[in-house]
């Protein structure tokens, strides 16, 4: 199939990025938000200094992972195994849609203290980092934030004070995604003005830097059929970030549904939405590698086959496959495969994994496939990786396989 047509069947991506939620893996938000409170934070300047030291690279490998925090049920911090995980994301707190500033409801007050809690308990401490944001949408409220300097203010106070009530140790910012150059050069405005109040507060104070990375889109720019074009601000975020987490999947999916696709494929000989390519793409924009963190998908994407003996990736499919809404976590993925008795395949050329039994086809990573990727990551210097996310995770396998395959 034509590369062009690969690509048209592609663009609808961005409307369906981040798994993070999908059905039942999101239950309903909780009611009464309440306004955060804390010591005083400095009130940032709009124009920060144009000689702003850029924030120093990591000095050692970020292993992390996104903690989805409705899953707290089933899977509370005590849960995770901390000994494969340098900084783990509290997964997601949204801003209120006029004042900007940070709702943290009374279940994620509860919540993020159990967190912070746990995961500083451990020895060695893990880094707690708050991700605001996510796949949910939102984007419309961050863009409306972002474009004047009075709002991007009252937010970024708002999230200062919020860490710092909490005893996070980073703050985290999942807009997905600026839907214009314009909205991407706010976002490097909002980056250089946050960086700013984060260096005041902690000279002011005495206390650590708060950490701030982002998560963005794989490639460093927008470039399917469809597509607005438009480009990171990379030249602000190089400075004012400590790193970047490159969401690295979501590919194909249940936006296409005419063939298999491989959800988060490390090579692709056809186009280039791939790993390598978003990668490199990050790097050529002139983010240092170390700040690159590539992104690891902990869950599998379905179809249903039209023939079940045509079972490559690419083969015609008649609609989605098993799980919810065609999305299965790593975990599903596994026990599915043994229960169906699946056929499973190693790809070395997309270097990606599926399965297939009867009609049912499953693209996903496996400890295979995550060591290539870190090999690649290493290879090109890079700053470590992420999963979305903490807790799909088939009993640590991955996160185990992830940890050892990177070499320090
Ligand atoms: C967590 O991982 C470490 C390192 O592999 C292992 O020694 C430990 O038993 C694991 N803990 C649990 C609760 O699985
Ligand atoms: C702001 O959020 C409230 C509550 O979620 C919603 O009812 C309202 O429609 C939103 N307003 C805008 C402008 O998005
Ligand atoms: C999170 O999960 C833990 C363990 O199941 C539970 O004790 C706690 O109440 C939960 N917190 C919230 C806010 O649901
Ligand atoms: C991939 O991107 C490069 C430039 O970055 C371009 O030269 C090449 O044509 C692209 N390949 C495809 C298949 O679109
Ligand atoms: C499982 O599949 C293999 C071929 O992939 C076949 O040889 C074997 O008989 C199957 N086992 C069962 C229990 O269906």
């Amino acid at each position: 199939m034509a590369s062009g047509f690969i690509a048209f069947l592609i663009l609808t991506t961005s409307f369906f990025p981040f798994i993070s939620r999908a059905g039942a893996y999101r239950p309903a938000p909780a009611a009464s938000p309440s306004s955060p409170t804390g010591p005083p934070v400095p009130v940032p300047a709009c124009v920060p200094s144009a000689a702003m030291a850029p924030v120093p690279l990591p000095l050692s490998a970020i292993k992390a992972g996104y903690w989805p925090s409705w899953i707290n049920s089933t899977s509370p911090p005590s849960s995770i195994n901390l000994s494969y995980f340098t900084h783990i994301y509290y997964a997601f707190v949204e801003l209120d849609n006029t004042s900007f500033e940070l709702v943290v409801t009374p279940s994620d007050a509860g919540m993020l203290a159990d967190f912070t809690a746990t995961l500083h308990a451990h020895d060695p401490p893990i880094k707690a980092m708050l991700s605001i944001g996510g796949g949910g949408g939102g984007g419309d409220t961050f863009a409306n934030m972002a474009a004047d300097c009075s709002t991007r203010s009252a937010f970024i106070r708002s999230t200062i004070a919020v860490a710092r009530e909490y005893n996070l140790d980073g703050l985290d910012l999942d807009w997905e995604f600026p839907a214009n150059p314009e909205k991407m050069a706010s976002l490097g405005d909002l980056f250089m003005e946050w960086r700013d109040a984060i260096s005041r507060e902690a000279a002011e104070t005495g206390r650590p830097s708060l950490l701030l990375t982002s998560a963005v889109y794989f490639a460093s720019h927008f470039f399917l059929t469809g597509d607005t074009p438009r480009s990171y601000p990379a030249d602000q975020m190089a400075v004012s970030l400590d790193w970047i987490n490159a969401m690295c999947y979501d590919y194909h999916g249940s936006w296409d549904t005419s063939e298999t696709g491989a959800p988060a494929a490390l090579y692709d000989p056809n186009s280039n939405v791939s790993t390598s390519y978003g990668l490199t793409s990050w790097v050529e924009a002139g983010i240092p590698p170390t700040k690159v963190v590539m992104g690891l998908p902990l869950y599998g994407r379905t179809w249903k086959l039209k023939d079940p003996a045509d079972h490559g990736i690419g083969a015609p499919a008649v609609g989605l496959g098993p799980g919810t809404d065609g999305v299965m976590l790593y975990s599903e993925v596994v026990n599915f495969n043994t229960e169906n008795n699946a056929t499973q395949v190693d790809d070395e050329i997309t270097v990606s994994v599926y399965s297939y039994a009867g009609t049912s086809w499953i693209g996903y990573d496996n400890p295979w496939s995550v060591t290539r990727k870190i090999e690649f990551a290493q290879e090109h210097g890079l700053g470590g990786y992420f999963f979305w996310a903490v807790g799909y995770d088939k009993d640590w396998s991955i996160s185990r396989g992830a940890w050892d395959a990177w070499q320090s």
